[in-house]
């Protein structure tokens, strides 16, 4: 057990991935801190069925960089970083890659989760990987009902 704090970061638009990291940072006594667009996504930027979409352009270019508003206050005092997402396109939004070149996370212990309509991380671990020096571990998938016994014993495997 670390004597510095966690931290639950997450991206939603549509509340489920923020429904999950409340739960996630109620079982293993995390800060919350929701991961907020600088131009928030629209229902229409969302489409999936729409090549043109904001969200299709932005997955089809895995270099794009979506800006975030606000930062984190003292990333210091976290020793372990949750960050948590839906699903796009079969990895992680591009935003997440954003928020993860924003701070110096080496020595930190991140690790990934994510909600999706049934696609599991694939990819998302290794393209998010490369955007951060931290001690990266493996994720989940948080979909559906959650036991906070669970996500607490995952915490406590992850030596958190
Ligand atoms: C642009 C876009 C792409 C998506 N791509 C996938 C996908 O590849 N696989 C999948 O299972 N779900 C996909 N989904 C569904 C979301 O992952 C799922 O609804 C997620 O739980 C939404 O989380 P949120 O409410 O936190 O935004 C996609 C949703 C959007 C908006």
């Amino acid at each position: 057990m670390s004597d510095k704090k966690i931290l639950a970061a997450y991206f939603s638009c549509s509340g489920v991935t923020a429904k999950a990291a409340r739960t996630l940072a109620e079982a293993v006594n995390a800060d919350l801190y929701e991961i907020k667009p600088e131009v928030p996504y629209t229902p229409a930027d969302l489409n999936w069925n729409d090549p043109k979409s904001r969200s299709s352009v932005e997955m089809k270019d895995p270099g794009s960089r979506p800006a975030i508003a606000g930062r984190v206050e003292d990333m210091e005092q976290y020793g372990a970083v949750f960050v948590g997402f839906p699903i796009w396109w079969y990895v992680a939004p591009t935003i997440i890659n954003t928020f993860l070149e924003s701070y110096d996370l080496s020595g930190k212990i991140v690790i990934p989760f994510a909600t999706s309509g049934g696609s599991g991380l694939g990819k998302s671990e290794e393209r998010l990987r490369a955007s951060c020096a931290a001690d990266f571990r493996p994720g989940r998938l948080l979909n559906g009902d959650l036991s906070k016994e669970d996500l607490a014993a995952w915490a406590e495997k992850l030596g958190l």
